[in-house]
């Protein structure tokens, strides 16, 4: 018996020392050792998918498969092997997650990592290896489709909360797959439209998150996007994902292509692709067409290698970085088990949301205390109320356990103690994904005559609706048709407002939007799209439970036309014969709504444009959102570290509500500059939480690296000695304090 217990320890003893043994050996050790043993064929087997969301190990040896799936909001509904239908599992529901654009809009970088740590352990449960997210393709134009799926319009912004999600996803043994490299910015012409855009706002602003991503963050994989740069396909673009991304930023993850996105073997096999997805799914071809030996990393490349026409390091190359890939996560011995729907991700859900959603407009009707409305009459209006938005959006669409509306919510506090009725005042129709439906006019004039009707009766209004997930609104494959809200939202909130002033408008949607109606509302709260908790969070912002502190990640301009991108008609935005050019440069989001009209209109006449603007900016700026309290900020002070500099600014809650508070730091260049430059770019931020009363030194930090321009006669980021003003601002249009400094 004794005996047996000492074999026994003795055995298990080896096996963990055998374990460990294994896991001693570097990583770049086994990625050869593997490699070294696979045939040609298994070569290249890994570099395709083998079914809608997974692409092959090598059985033979081991080597797992990796399993992939959408993303960026949380793990997508099982979809079948072969076929875009659902497959009808009952055990994946997840949590939906706030839109990125929200996550971007708390401003909080430590909400970024609970948001990264919460997904991926979603992802580990339901047994994914690749999380397809985030993505950080810029808010250049309003109309994007997708922009809800972003971080907004400012580079570092969405640079520091990728990093952040990133690094605590991949923490688990996840993967990231960053999206969608690079200048997606748009979905009209998706699959081929080419973007022009001049080499410094490219290396500026659309390659800078990826950067940061990249060296920061480390991210095991990108996704090419589906548009074209230089008239080449960004899936397989020697010149991005070779020349730039592998060589200069030395990265050593693996390039996914969109699904789709794979155009030509040659391309594909030179342009630094690694695993090509998805083919046959770009509309031009019929499934039953093309088998997945037809991809053009499979067969036409085996056949390359085959005839000596590409040498095997070519093919060896890509292999490795999928070997990497696939150790670092489905045979990572570390990767979490992870966990579905617990309360810890309903929490993490329900924080992001509160933090994210921005208030923009309060004439001290916000917060709305529950007792105060007793025997009150409470009118809810709009679809968006009842709406599930975590349905529809094309591919971040989630299947959820829990989808709280706001109708609910609002319902469950305020039910007990006033009257609390609902009026749905327009439709949408379900247009999910390319295709729009007519909604019937006869019933959006009954659905607004109902809610005028209701007006009349009641003693406050709470407007919910915004976008929605439809086609043509905050979808994939379509961009929006306008500026201003659909289905007759402007002139029903305006009759709303004339009927009962004492109305609370709540807009879901990820992006700007025309706000004719803001002067008569008594309050405008945003609410981008806040997942599974979205009534809870809306409810506990309207209370006051949650003193609001979200800022918006871009700016909302009076009307379309003010939008540096819509400037130069059809080829500024969305092209012409399918090329688009970026001719504002860098002179996007506030870069160009920071310009005086008179710089503004030198800019546009240097480019060629006739176009006019509104002399009033815009109506929120980029970084804006208001609070319940106030906070003053005291002076700034300047001090040199090692590295660069800090500058500290004590900042005081000067309300009765404990809130929290988002100090910007921003950078301009004093006098002259060898190139046009923005008049201050975000260069850091911070957020603090403060006590009624208190105060708090708030620390911001800056280095070389942040006074740099991208110098195109170089092709390198220059750095220009003299003196640069540091903006300590509360939003990019209100500066409570500066300091300036000299490089020499
Ligand atoms: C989208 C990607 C997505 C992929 C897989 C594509 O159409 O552009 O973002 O990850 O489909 O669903």
């Amino acid at each position: 018996m004794r005996k047996a217990h000492i074999f026994a320890s003795a055995l298990l003893t080896l096996m963990v020392v055998n374990i460990n043994a294994q896991d001693a050996v570097p990583l770049e050790e086994r990625i050869d050792n593997t490699l070294a043993r696979m045939t040609t064929h298994e070569k290249i087997a890994v570099l395709h998918a083998q079914s809608k969301f997974t692409s092959s190990g090598v059985p033979r040896l081991g080597i797992r498969q990796l399993n992939m799936d959408d993303g960026p909001h949380g793990v997508r509904e099982e979809l079948e092997w072969n076929s875009w239908s659902p497959a009808r599992w009952t055990n994946d529901s997840a949590v939906a997650f706030p839109s990125l654009t929200c996550l971007a809009a708390t401003w909080n970088r430590q909400l970024a990592r609970t948001y990264g740590n919460a997904i991926s352990e979603e992802f580990a449960y339901r047994g994914k290896d690749l999380l397809l997210g985030p993505g950080a393709n810029l808010a250049r134009t309003p109309l994007n489709g997708r922009a809800f799926e972003y971080m907004g319009e400012d580079p570092l912004l969405a640079g520091e909360m990728a990093v952040n999600y990133i690094e605590a996803a991949q923490r688990n043994g996840v993967g990231c797959c960053m999206k969608h490299f690079v200048l997606n910015d748009q979905e009209t012409d998706r699959f081929s439209v080419n973007v022009n855009v001049s080499e410094r706002a490219m290396r500026e602003l659309y390659l800078r998150p990826f950067e940061m991503a990249v060296k920061r963050a480390h991210v095991w994989s990108l996704m090419g996007s589906y548009n074209l740069w230089h008239n080449i396909h960004c899936c397989h673009n020697q010149e991005l994902l070779c020349d730039i991304l592998k060589d200069e930023w030395q990265w050593d993850g693996a390039l996914v292509s969109d699904w789709g996105g794979t155009t030509d073997t040659w391309q594909a096999v030179m342009g630094g692709l690694d695993i090509e997805m998805g083919t046959y799914t770009d509309g031009k071809l019929r499934e039953s067409e093309f088998g997945y030996n037809n991809y053009y990393l499979a067969d036409p490349f085996e056949q390359l290698i085959n005839e000596g026409k590409v040498p095997m390091e070519v093919l060896d190359e890509k292999v490795r970085r999928v070997l990497r890939l696939i150790y670092r996560t489905s045979m990572n011995p570390q990767k979490v088990i992870g966990s579905l729907c617990s309360e810890a991700h309903y929490q993490a859900c329900r924080e992001i949301a509160e933090e994210g959603i921005t208030l923009l407009r309060n004439s001290g009707l916000l917060p709305l205390e529950p007792s105060t409305l007793a025997g009150k009459r409470v009118l809810v209006v709009g679809e968006n109320a009842t709406r599930s938005l975590t349905q529809g959006g094309g591919s971040s669409e989630l299947k959820t356990l829990r989808d709280i509306s706001p109708l609910e919510a609002l319902l469950g506090v305020f039910g007990g103690t006033a009257t609390v009725t609902y009026a749905q005042g327009y439709a949408s129709g379900r247009a999910i994904y390319d295709r729009v439906d007519n909604v019937d006019a006869a019933l959006q004039q009954r659905l607004h005559d109902e809610a005028i009707a209701a007006a009349r009766d009641a003693d406050l209004i709470i407007y919910v609706g915004g976008m929605n997930k439809n086609h043509r609104q905050d979808c994939e494959n379509g961009d929006r048709e306008n500026y201003n809200l659909s289905f007759g939202q402007d002139r029903l909130i305006m009759e709303l407002a004339d009927i009962q002033p004492h109305i609370i408008v709540c807009n879901f949607g990820g992006n700007a939007y025309a706000t004719p109606w803001l002067d008569k509302v008594a309050a405008l709260v945003h609410c981008w799209y806040l997942g599974s908790e979205a009534g809870t969070a809306l409810v506990n912002i309207l209370t006051g439970k949650t003193n609001p502190s979200g800022k918006l990640p871009m700016t909302f301009a009076h009307c379309l036309a003010d939008y540096p991108s819509m400037m130069y008609g059809a080829e500024g935005y969305p092209g012409v014969d399918k090329q688009v050019y970026y001719k504002e440069g860098i002179f996007m989001g506030y870069r160009w709504f920071d310009l005086s009209s008179k710089d503004k209109k030198a800019q546009l006449k240097r480019n060629g444009s006739t176009a006019s603007f509104c002399a009033a900016h815009t109506v929120f700026p980029f970084g804006y959102g208001l609070s319940y309290t106030s906070f003053s900020y005291g002076t700034p002070i300047l001090t040199s570290t090692a590295d660069g500099w800090d500058i500290t600014v004590p900042v005081t809650n000067t309300g009765e509500r404990e809130g929290k508070e988002t100090v910007q730091l921003y950078v301009g260049r004093k006098g002259k500059s060898a190139v046009e430059r923005p008049v201050k770019e975000l260069k850091d931020f911070a957020k603090v939480n403060l006590k009624a009363g208190e105060t708090k030194n708030v620390s911001l930090h800056l280095t070389n690296a942040d006074l740099c321009y991208w110098n195109e006669t170089t092709h390198a980021w220059d750095i220009e000695t003299g003196t640069y003003v540091a903006y300590v601002c509360a939003s990019s249009t209100d500066v409570r304090g500066q300091v300036q400094l000299t490089l020499r």
